[in-house]
């Protein structure tokens, strides 16, 4: 089975690698509109691997599942943005280590506040990370994923690279990591990289979850990202820790998305 290493920035670069590599989530407090029903706001079939428990039973303040601007948003193959070309109004650079130039430096407020909080603390335990890729825009995704395409064919392409309209890049609450030396970015082997085996343990403290995590494909549409970070809130990444949950769709009951619908 093969992956690509899915959220580089060079759409002429993909990295093709081993699926099955090894095994490898402050309280920043979101600042969307809490809005209310994410399990009733779920149109779906409970996935299978595990229940999903309503959040609502987890966390005390409840966000819109549908709003970008809502750190609970839960884009994949059957959820895309809407608007599709959404912008977060308020994409800012985070402080931190930048292993990238441009746009991909950026995140939403809230997510670069929680960055921050995470890199600090990452750092004062001797870990050193960096920002490898943050927002995309709907333009970028578009030469990003069609980078893929070309170098390997649009069925591997879906599995490490959303189509334009379908990442979470683009809401500005995701970014990728790579390691201090920039040791295994973006490939498999990443997920032993110290700033990986860090987050894995951590994120969730700061709000994070892996949000691609190892053999959940079959829910989240994509191989495994050890890179990849999605902030969701400290209260939410920490109940889904505590609980044993691994992906958005099956801590807020939503249908599993391994494949797009159209
Ligand atoms: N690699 C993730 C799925 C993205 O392209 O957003
Ligand atoms: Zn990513």
């Amino acid at each position: 089975m093969l992956a690509l290493a899915a959220c580089t920035p060079d759409s002429t670069a993909p990295s093709p690698a081993a699926a099955d590599a090894p095994t490898a989530s402050p309280s920043a407090t979101p600042t969307a509109t809490p809005s209310v029903t994410p399990a009733a706001a779920a149109t779906s079939t409970p996935p299978s691997p595990s229940p999903s428990p309503s959040p609502s039973s987890a966390a005390t303040t409840q966000f819109s599942l549908t709003d970008p601007t809502s750190p609970w948003v839960v884009v994949n193959k059957h959820r895309p943005l809407n608007p599709q070309n959404y912008v977060p109004a308020d994409l800012v650079q985070p402080k931190i280590r930048l292993a990238v130039s441009g746009e991909a430096t950026l995140l939403n407020s809230t997510t670069a506040a929680a960055a921050e909080k995470m890199f600090g603390a990452a750092a004062a335990e001797g870990v050193i990370m960096t920002l490898a890729s943050g927002y995309r825009s709907y333009s970028t995704q578009i030469t990003t994923y069609n980078g893929y395409v070309t170098s390997s064919g649009q069925a591997a392409a879906d599995h490490a690279s959303a189509r334009p309209g379908y990442s979470e890049h683009q809401t500005g609450w995701s970014f990728d990591i790579s390691d201090g030396g920039g040791a295994c970015s973006f490939q498999p082997c990443f997920a032993d990289q110290p700033a990986a085996v860090w987050a894995k343990a951590n994120a969730h403290k700061y709000g994070f979850v892996v949000r691609y995590p190892w053999m959940f494909h079959e829910i989240t549409g994509y191989y495994y990202e050890s890179w990849h970070l999605r902030y969701i809130g400290v209260e939410a990444a920490t109940a889904m820790a505590s609980q044993g949950i691994a992906t958005l769709e099956e801590y807020f009951g939503l249908e599993a998305a391994p494949d797009y619908l159209a």
